[in-house]
Formats: C-alpha cells, structure tokens, sequence
C-alpha cells in the first residue's frame, strides 16, 4: 500500500526505530526491495534519483514502483520518494508524474539559497500535498573523489542553522552530515553523536542518515537511540546486485543465456542485503 511518507516516519519516532529508504534503478532492484518488506514485514521508503529516471524513465521507474507495491504488497506501507533532486524543473516532473515526496538537495549552495530554494520547493509541493526533504551540511561523495585524509568540520550540520532552516522553509524532514559518507569506507570513524543530540533537541521533524550503507556494528543502532528515523541505502544494494553478477561469470560453470535465471540470482542477493538493513533498522515486524 502506498502511503504518506510522514506517516511512516511518525511510527517510526514514536516506536523507536528507523526505517530504510533504498534506491531502485531498474525492475529487478524494485522486487527485491518489496519482497524484502513483504517478508519481514517492514515498512520501507523506495527511491530513485534523477540519473535513475533518465536511464529507466521516470514515467516508467514510477509506476513499476507503484504497480508492485499495489500487486505485490497491498498491506505492506510503502513510500514513494525521489531521491537528490538537484532542481526546481526535476522536482516538478517528479510531482507531475505522481512522486508523493521528493528531496530538494540544496546542500552543496550557500546557505541563503539553500534557504530560499528549499523554501520555494517546499510551496510548490505543499500546495500539492508532496511532502520534502532538505538538507543541511553536506553528505560527502568521498569514495568518488577518492580522498584521503578529510576536514569533517566542513561537511557537519550545524545544529542551530538547522533549527534556523527548518523554521524557514517548512521541510518535513531534514538530511544532515554528523559524518555519513555517500558510499563505502570513508566515514568518519566515530560519528559526530553529541552533534546529532543538539539536532534532536533543536528541530522536531525526522532526521535522515544518508550513505548508510557502511553503517554498521552497532553506529546505526547508536543513532537511532539519538533520534535518525530513516537511513539512506544505494551502494550497499548496488554492491550485492554487482557481486552476485560477478559470481555468476566467473564460475567454472557456464552461465547460459536465460536472463531470468542471471538476474533472479541478482535479486535475492539484493534482496537478502535490503533484508539485513531492515532487521539492523529495527523496522522488521512493523508494517
Ligand atoms: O546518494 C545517492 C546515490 O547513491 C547516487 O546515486 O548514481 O543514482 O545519482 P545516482
Ligand atoms: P550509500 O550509497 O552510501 O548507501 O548512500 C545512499 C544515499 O545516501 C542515497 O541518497
Ligand atoms: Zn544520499
């Protein structure tokens, strides 16, 4: 069942857990993260970027999205959400094709027009009942750049502009960097937890962790206890599907050619990867 992504976060603040919000990019990425919630029964946040809807149609990604939930999962609650929207113009599309909630990533701007952007989506999807989600601070894509060493200083949320942010936009939720990395193995060691505390105790809407694909040994759990109520999951997924393919061809045993049989062994590695999230999540067992 599709539902309102602020309900599912209500729940999950109220319960004490988190909920994962994966990224699809194709059909098959799609069954596997609702098969995953179908039998765990977990609620949980699919979404898709806008390099997603230009590979695979955002008409098209959507309504497979939509299709699967209402045929697949009608009991299981599901949001829909696009993930990084980096403009006004994709932000729109996103809507008119149905997208019930979207993020506007404003992170990487000065903080008056992340302001007055932020601000200017959040009108335009309110009026449509779409709900938003901001961020501040910057969530890194530091695998990419292949960094060594780095100045978390500057990628931190600061907790009282955060305050100062969600006053002045009217975000439902917002992303902030305690440091969370995109990506694997650049995290911070010890996450910023004192900071993630003062966030909690200056704004009162759900808090996202992106780049959670890395977080585990209890750093998730941590963070729930201080208040995250949906960690963001791509590389983690993308890395199961990517392994099980890699598996497949370089195994003494000839692979064949029947697709299905390929990719149906990609999906229940996706699905068992989105599977071990949700449990780490604590959203098992709540839809
Ligand atoms: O944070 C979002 C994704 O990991 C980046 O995904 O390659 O679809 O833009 P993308
Ligand atoms: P990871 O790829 O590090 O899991 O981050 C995902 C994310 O933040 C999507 O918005
Ligand atoms: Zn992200």
């Amino acid at each position: 069942m599709i539902v309102d992504i602020r309900e599912i976060l209500a729940k999950a603040r109220e319960g004490g857990y988190a909920v994962g919000a994966f990224n699809t990019i194709n059909l098959e990425t799609t069954r596997a993260i609702v098969e995953a919630a179908q039998e765990l029964k977990s609620p949980v946040i699919i979404q898709v970027t806008e390099k997603t809807m230009e590979y695979a149609g955002g008409r098209m990604i959507f309504n497979i999205i939509k299709n699967d939930v209402e045929f697949y999962a009608p009991e299981i609650p599901v949001a829909i959400h696009l993930d990084h929207g980096g403009s006004f113009e994709i932000v729109q599309r996103a809507v008119e094709i149905g997208w019930p909630s979207v993020m506007y990533d404003g992170s990487r701007k000065e903080y008056v027009d992340n302001v007055e952007m932020t601000k200017k989506v959040v009108g335009f999807c309110h009026e449509k009942g779409v709900a938003v989600q901001g961020e501040l601070g910057n969530v890194p894509y530091l695998s990419e750049h292949k960094m060594g060493a780095v100045d978390w200083d500057k990628y931190m949320t600061d907790p009282e502009q955060a305050k100062d942010f969600v006053e002045r936009t009217g975000v439902d939720t917002l992303a902030v960097a305690i440091g969370n990395a995109h990506g694997f193995f650049v995290e911070r060691e010890i996450p910023d937890f004192e900071r993630l505390e003062k966030i909690r105790s200056l704004i009162d809407i759900p808090i996202i962790l992106h780049g959670a694909s890395d977080w585990e040994d209890g750093k998730a759990e941590q963070a729930i206890k201080m208040g995250v109520n949906c960690f963001n999951v791509d590389t983690d997924t993308r890395m199961a599907f990517v392994n099980s393919l890699s598996t497949t061809f370089k195994s003494d045993k000839d692979p064949g050619f029947d697709v299905r049989t390929i990719l149906g062994d990609a999906r229940k590695a996706v699905k068992e990867s989105v599977k071990h999230k949700m449990r780490l999540f604590g959203s098992d067992g709540k839809a």
